[in-house]
């Protein structure tokens, strides 16, 4: 169990922050809360007190609290701080080091881990302040989790939303144990879902990929510790909680958000990424007329795997691809494997009789550079910790120095 002191700032999120504290709760943590002054707008101190289970501190001058732990003794104890949801306006005082309240006080005078989860509108946290302050909070070593994109609450559209409570809690809990599991301070890229490339802006082309398999890679990683940048096209399944999530549409994007990623201890990628796109999208809807029919013409996407697996300098240790083969399962990721320059291929039978596009299970196939290995069918999440324990195998044993050959 941990002490978590949460400072609730003043904010419409302050309402996810009555969940953050049950699910804290709910997780064995004892949560100490404490409220700024406009948070008092947003929920009151009466029900986090209630949800919490003990007093809310408010002032920086009060007299009982001095005199039973002084307001310094308060962030001392905690193993960790938690600042939800994080204003601008407190991101600034912290960036400043200001003590001009309880909270701000409490972050300065201790030298207790910081995470912040931010809140804002869209324009505030893309302020170049906010990101000058941003760039300072991070500098100081102080851990961010979020914001998420989103619909905000002003109506406006864009990053600035705080993350689900679920998401802090997963960034509280790693942040509790930092050096635990096999893969703690490792980076693994992965990259999950469909791709979408747009016809004109209401039509594109995509394919029936659900995420499933790449989702529970990414969660299977962040359990052994690793930290996860999960780079997703338009998927079903929910992204995982707690990996540093970027979404995109299209091959081209996705391309863009890997190298942006890079460097990455390990890289997996289990996209269905759109083997063509439209060579030129069209900005205006394209009108159908009678017997004519629109000619599309068609381009290439760049291979993403095969540009990663094929770096001269910052290739990762690991470069593991996906082989969907309806017939000569083996054989055809075998040869996969040497086209591509990756190490390992999972391979997979999706025939429709298989039934294991967009279900929940999945019989794979491993191809190293020592062979081939079957597994027995399994749950899409236990195939997803067999690779993560076989991942963690492989970067521990080469010990830094494995070549891409090697492994
Ligand atoms: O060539 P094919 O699509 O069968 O290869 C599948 C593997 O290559 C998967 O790991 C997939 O994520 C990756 N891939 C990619 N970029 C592409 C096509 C496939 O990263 N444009």
């Amino acid at each position: 169990m941990s002490h978590i002191l949460l400072i609730i700032g003043g904010g419409i999120a302050a309402y996810k922050s009555l969940d953050l504290i049950r699910q804290l709760s709910k997780a064995g943590h004892e949560v100490t809360p404490v409220m700024t002054k406009s948070a008092g707008e947003f929920v009151t101190p009466l029900s986090v007190s209630a949800l919490a289970g003990r007093k809310v501190h408010e002032a920086l001058f009060d007299l009982t609290a001095e005199a039973e732990m002084g307001h310094i003794q308060l962030s001392r104890v905690a193993d960790l701080l938690v600042v939800a949801p994080a204003t601008a306006d407190m991101m600034a005082r912290m960036a400043q080091g200001r003590a001009s309240d309880l909270a701000s006080t409490l972050l300065l005078a201790t030298d207790t881990p910081v995470m912040i989860a931010p809140a804002m509108n869209v324009r505030m946290w893309e302020h170049p302040a906010t990101q000058r302050n941003l760039a300072t909070l991070k500098g100081d070593g102080i851990m961010v989790v979020g914001p998420e994109e989103g619909e905000m609450a002003c109506g406006e559209y864009g990053p600035g939303r705080m993350s689900e409570p679920a998401a802090i809690l997963a960034a509280i809990e790693r942040a509790l144990r930092p050096d635990q599991g096999p893969l703690s301070g490792r980076h693994v890229l992965v990259t999950s879902g469909p791709t979408h490339e747009p016809i004109d802006p209401v039509r594109y082309i995509a394919n029936r990929s659900s995420g499933a398999q790449g989702t529970a890679i990414a969660e299977a990683l962040l359990r052994l510790g690793a930290r996860v940048t999960f780079v997703t096209g338009p998927a079903s399944a929910a992204p995982p909680m707690g990996a540093d999530v970027v979404k995109v549409e299209t091959a081209a994007e996705m391309l863009a958000a890997v190298e942006a990623a890079l460097p990455a201890d390990a890289a997996i990628f289990a996209a269905a990424v759109a083997d063509w796109r439209v060579e030129t999208a069209q900005a205006r809807k394209i009108k159908k007329q009678a017997g004519a029919l629109p000619g599309l013409s068609l381009a290439e996407n760049p291979d993403i795997l095969a540009r990663v697996a094929g770096m001269a300098v910052g290739r990762p240790e690991l470069v593991v691809g996906f082989a969907a083969e309806t017939d000569e399962v083996v054989s055809h990721a075998t040869a996969k494997r040497a086209r591509k320059g990756c190490d390992w291929i999972l391979a997979n039978d999706v025939s429709p009789e298989t039934g294991i596009m967009g279900g929940t299970e999945n019989a794979v196939t491993l191809i190293t550079g020592e062979g081939a290995e079957d597994w027995p069918r399994m749950s899409k999440s236990a195939v997803a910790d067999r690779l993560a324990q076989r991942l963690a195998e492989a970067l521990g044993a080469g010990d830094g120095t494995a070549s891409g050959g090697r492994i």
